[in-house]
C-alpha cells in the first residue's frame, strides 16, 4: 500500500529561476526506511516540507494515505507523520523541556498520568530528564535537536521524517538514536532520514534516495555499505 505518492512534483522558490525539486515521482510504502542522501542545496529539505504540506508544489501531485496533502491541516498532517526538521529550535516553543514533549501527548487526549509517564520514558532516552524545568531556549545545539526528537518521538507516529537530525549531536548520542530508529521501524513505524552523515547512514539497511539539483539520481534498495 502506497503511503506517500509524489507524482511529478516540481517546485521552485520565489523569485529562483532554478526548481529547487524537479519533476520527481516516489511511492513510499507507509513501512519503508528511507534515507535521503545528497549534497548540500540538493533539494533534500525541500522535498521533505513538500511532503508535509508546508509547501505547495507548483507541478504535480502529492497524496498522503489516500488524499492530497493540500486537503489536511497542519494538525491532520502532524497525525499522520512526526517530523522534525533541519532547525530544530524553530520547533520549540514551549516554558519548559517538560512540556515540550507534554505538548502533543496533550493534545492527543492523554491522561496526566501517561503524559508523565511518556516525558519521563522519551526524555530519559537522551538523558535529558535532569533538564526538564528548563527553557529549551537556553539549551545547547544538541540538547534542542534531541529535545525535538524526542518529542516528536514520543507521538509514535506511524511515518517519521527526520531532516538532518544528527547536525549537533554527539557520537554516543547518534549510536543511541540510530539503535532507536532501528528499534521503532523493526515495529513498524516508517523512516525517512534525510542526512549527509555517512556515521548514521553507514549500516542504515534499507532504500537510499540520492539527490542532485533537485532531481532523484539514485533510488535503490542497499542492504549493507
Ligand atoms: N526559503 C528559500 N528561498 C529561496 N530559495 C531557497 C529557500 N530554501 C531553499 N532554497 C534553495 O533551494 C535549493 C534546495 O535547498 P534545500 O534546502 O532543499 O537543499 P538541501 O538538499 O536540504 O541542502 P542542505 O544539505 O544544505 O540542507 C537550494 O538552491 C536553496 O538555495
Ligand atoms: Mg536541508
Amino acid at each position: 500500500m502506497v503511503f506517500i505518492s509524489l507524482q511529478g512534483v516540481s517546485y521552485a522558490y520565489n523569485g529562483r529561476k532554478e526548481a529547487a525539486v524537479k519533476n520527481i515521482s516516489l511511492s513510499i510504502g507507509q513501512a519503508e526506511k528511507i534515507a535521503i542522501t545528497g549534497l548540500n542545496g540538493s533539494g533534500k529539505s525541500t522535498l521533505a516540507k513538500l511532503i508535509l504540506g508546508l509547501l505547495k508544489p507548483q507541478n504535480g501531485k502529492i497524496i498522503l494515505d489516500g488524499r492530497p496533502v493540500g486537503k489536511y491541516s497542519l494538525v491532520g498532517v502532524g497525525e499522520k507523520l512526526g517530523y522534525v526538521l533541519q532547525n530544530p529550535s524553530q520547533m520549540l516553543f514551549n516554558t519548559s523541556v517538560y512540556n515540550e514533549i507534554a505538548f502533543g501527548l496533550k493534545w492527543r487526549g492523554k491522561s496526566k498520568n501517561e503524559v508523565h509517564y511518556l516525558c519521563k520514558r522519551y526524555l530519559d532516552l537522551f538523558d535529558l530528564w535532569d533538564l526538564r524545568y528548563e527553557m529549551p531556549f537556553n539549551l545547547s545545539d544538541g540538547q534542542k535537536q534531541l529535545v525535538a526528537i524526542s518529542a516528536v518521538l514520543a507521538l509514535q507516529p506511524s511515518y517519521l521524517i527526520l531532516d538532518e537530525p544528527t547536525k549537533s549531536i554527539d557520537t554516543f548520542r547518534k549510536k543511541k538514536l540510530k539503535d532507536i530508529l532501528q528499534e521503532i521501524w523493526r515495529r513498524g513505524t516508517g523512516i525517512m532520514v534525510i542526512s549527509h552523515d555517512t556515521e548514521l547512514i553507514t549500516g542504515f539497511e534499507g532504500r537510499r534516495i540520492h539527490m542532485s539539483k533537485g532531481e532523484v539520481v539514485e533510488d535503490a534498495v542497499r542492504y549493507t555499505d
